[in-house]
């Protein structure tokens, strides 16, 4: 190595000629990067040649500097040079080694697809787009007021009990346990005008993880507001859904239920065949099979989106669309979902 302080213009001048002899000989590309490293490296001799600049007595700075650049350039411009043709002689001598057969068959390409959580949610978004509905994206951090208070469910009301969820440090900032709270969002952006909209997306809830539960799953949201907007509206939309995804001899039933942001609260089951093996597990004997949660918006809540209940009205649904895949495929087992085991999802 050479000293720092005292740089001149013969130790550059030897040091080129001696990188430029080591060079001519390195053989192969492993040498070539070992002789990089030793030159260019972060303790290489032509980076220390550079550094050594500033400790030049001043008169004899400019001189130096620039001699030094310009050996840095040439040895640069040597390398590059001398590492291009190992690699194409490298490449050659493969060539005439291994020729090529150009008559094998050649190696099939690994096709992607889509997760069979978007296959389905593409599916549910293509139905209601041909009844009109327009996808609405709203976000998964929601305050505690748009998840559960502007829903009707203030601060004690019990059937929070049913959406236990994350909480961050922020008080009043969770992980929305539903899509409902993009009901809100939706009426506030688009009020007086009448809403024809689904709001997908991720949901999350603090629940003992299960075969039929998860901490984080997607729901699907719907939401129609309009003027005269009536339970048959809601019937006849959810009929003509299933039906698209579960096939036309669907039989669907509602039945009455409960939530705090619709009032009369439904829920709605589809008949299952019954000569599926599956029948009698999925619907508990019962040959009926839950779908989703749904019901006229609740008058509260119409008021807090900015509508007039007395002028307007509307419906909306919940849905999880990964028990609705369950159903469809037989899956037994919801955490496959989110797993990423790939023996589960190169089935779809
Ligand atoms: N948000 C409800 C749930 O998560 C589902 C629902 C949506 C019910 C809209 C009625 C209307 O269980």
């Amino acid at each position: 190595m050479v000293g720092l302080a005292r740089k001149t213009m013969s130790d550059l001048a030897s040091l080129e000629q001696r990188a430029l002899a080591e060079l001519a000989v390195c053989a192969d590309e492993p040498a070539l990067r070992a002789w990089n490293t030793k030159y260019f490296g972060d303790k290489g001799e032509v980076v220390a040649a550079l550094k050594a600049i500033g400790a030049i007595p001043k008169e004899e700075r400019k001189t130096y500097g620039q001699e030094a650049n310009r050996v840095k350039e040439a040895l640069t411009k040597a390398f590059e040079g001398t590492l291009a043709g190992a690699k194409e002689r490298a490449l050659n001598a493969s060539l005439t080694a291994n020729p090529l057969d150009v008559t094998l068959p050649g190696r099939p390409v690994q096709r992607g697809r889509l997760h069979i959580a978007t296959q389905i949610m593409r599916q549910i978004y293509s139905i209601f787009a041909d009844m009109g509905f327009q996808v609405y994206r709203t976000r998964e951090v929601e305050s505690d007021e748009m998840n559960f208070e502007l829903l009707n469910m203030p601060p004690h009301h019990p059937a929070r009990d049913m959406w236990d969820t994350f909480h961050t440090t922020t008080p009043g900032v969770i992980l929305r346990t539903h899509t409902s709270p993009g009901q809100i969002h939706v009426m506030r952006e688009f009020h007086p005008n009448p809403i024809r909209v689904i709001l997908p997306g991720m949901c999350y809830r603090y629940e003992a993880i299960t075969t039929r539960s998860e901490i984080q799953f997607q729901q699907v949201e719907g939401l129609v507001i309009g003027q005269h907007v009536t339970m048959a509206d809601l019937k006849g939309t959810i009929t003509a859904f299933a039906r698209r995804l579960f096939g036309q001899e669907r039989q669907v039933r509602f039945r009455s239920s409960y939530f705090p942001f619709t009032e009369p609260s439904i829920e709605v089951d589809i008949d299952w065949p019954r000569d599926d093996p599956n029948a009698d597990r999925l619907t508990k004997g019962t040959g009926w099979l839950e779908i989703m949660g749904a019901g006229m918006v609740h008058p509260v809540v119409l008021r807090n989106g900015g509508y007039d209940p007395a002028e307007y009205s509307g419906f909306a649904f919940g849905m999880g669309p990964q028990r609705i895949t369950m159903l469809k495929h037989a899956i037994d087992d919801i955490r496959q979902f989110w797993g990423n085991d790939l023996r589960f999802l190169r089935q779809f």
